[in-house]
């Protein structure tokens, strides 16, 4: 009986000092204004508790596909001024929009060089002197350029193997000075050519509904871009931590660049199924407010990224959002979709709504569609 007690005791006083010392785990971390990047260079070789795993998260009930289970949609988007061609290429985004939220495309217009450029602006700001780094370290939403790591340190259950900066280009364009020289020219290169394949993107999404062809541009889907730059450094026990948590984006569409190195996953049939680099490859996927707009035809599927030990691993994902800087702008289920048999499943909100919530929960790994279901 006395050992019974005593364990108990351990468990209570335990369970006090765990919560208490999180806290100061979280701001001591957030305080260095280094990032996971910080904690690596120093040489760490465990992963501090603030990123460990929970241990029902580790034994998920979701299997992961065998190899060649599931094949990933990828899609060839030459030859598109064709209308045979652009019929197929409606048709492919139609039905991975439909079943996984998630394809890849090839010859989608932006070459090799600005996206490899791009990658290596990212690995530049990560890599240059800490102090200077530093200075662009914020938790202020409201900054056009924001490095942290973590956006939800404070509110998410487990904290992230991963530094990231979150940049606003559009619909209201950076001055030059606003955003850190390490990466500034190749950042609005990059974010221009995204907001060009994303209205061409847009265009074939809107056919893939029945729409006109214009439809999503004109109600400003196409309107606001946020590009954000993710480092996951190197990590000495990976099966311990998560790069990203799972998650579905709260944006129209993103598009996603990822080096070489792998690990995204996205949910598809209750599997967890890997997203192969493919070299000069960009990744799409459909982000929740989409998914609300088109009346859940399109889904915005749950994704995540592993930690590994090869690192760093770098992507760039931009967010076809008007963001923070929201406007009164609001959305719905788009009528042209809606008959007796299909009534409206979600209420109609704003970017700015959806966003307070979603920064408000962090990656709990619960849906934000559910708050705006009907
Ligand atoms: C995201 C995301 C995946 C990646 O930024 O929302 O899912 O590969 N990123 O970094
Ligand atoms: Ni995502």
């Amino acid at each position: 009986m006395e050992v019974v007690n005593c364990t108990a005791d351990v468990v209570a006083a335990n369970g006090t000092e765990h919560k208490y010392s999180r806290e100061s785990e979280l701001k001591a971390f957030d305080e260095t204004k280094a990032g996971v990047k910080g904690l690596v260079d120093a040489g760490i070789n465990h992963v501090p508790r603030i990123f460990s795993r929970p241990t029902d998260d580790l034994q998920d009930s979701v299997s992961s596909s065998k190899e060649g289970q599931f094949k990933f949609p990828i899609i060839d988007m030459d030859g598109m001024d064709k209308d045979h061609v652009r019929r197929q290429i409606v048709d492919q985004v139609r039905d991975a929009s439909e079943t996984w939220g998630f394809f890849q495309v090839v010859n989608h217009g932006i070459p090799d060089t600005v996206m490899n450029e791009m990658l290596e602006g990212v690995r530049k700001f990560y890599e240059q002197d800490t102090e200077v780094k530093k200075q662009w370290y914020t938790r202020n939403n409201l900054t056009r350029f924001l490095y942290n790591s973590n956006f939800d340190l404070f509110s998410a259950p487990v904290a992230n193997w991963r530094d990231t900066f979150y940049c606003t280009m559009a619909p209201a364009a950076p001055n030059p000075e606003e955003l850190p020289e390490a990466c500034r020219d190749v950042l609005v290169n990059y974010s221009e050519h995204v907001m060009k394949l994303g209205r061409s993107l847009f265009e074939v999404l809107s056919e893939a509904l029945g729409l006109n062809r214009n439809h999503l541009k004109d109600i400003g889907c196409a309107d606001g871009l946020a590009t954000l730059g993710h480092y996951y450094p190197a990590c000495p026990e990976p099966e311990r931590a998560i790069g990203t948590s799972k998650h579905a984006d709260n944006d129209f569409i993103t598009v996603l660049m990822q080096d070489h190195i792998g690990g995204l996953q996205v949910l598809h049939q209750n599997h967890w199924v890997n997203v192969p680099p493919v070299p000069g490859a960009l990744v799409i996927n459909i982000g929740d407010f989409m998914q609300i707009i088109s009346n859940d035809k399109f889904i915005s599927a749950e994704h995540r990224v592993l930690a590994s030990q090869i690192g760093p691993r770098i992507s760039v994902a931009c967010f076809f959002t008007t963001g923070v800087f929201a406007s009164s702008k609001i959305y719905e289920p788009i009528k042209e979709l809606l008959s007796e048999e299909n009534p409206p499943k979600y209420r109609a909100f704003t970017v700015k709504e959806f966003l307070d919530l979603f920064f408000a929960k962090g990656l709990d790994g619960n849906s934000a569609l559910l708050h705006f279901k009907k």
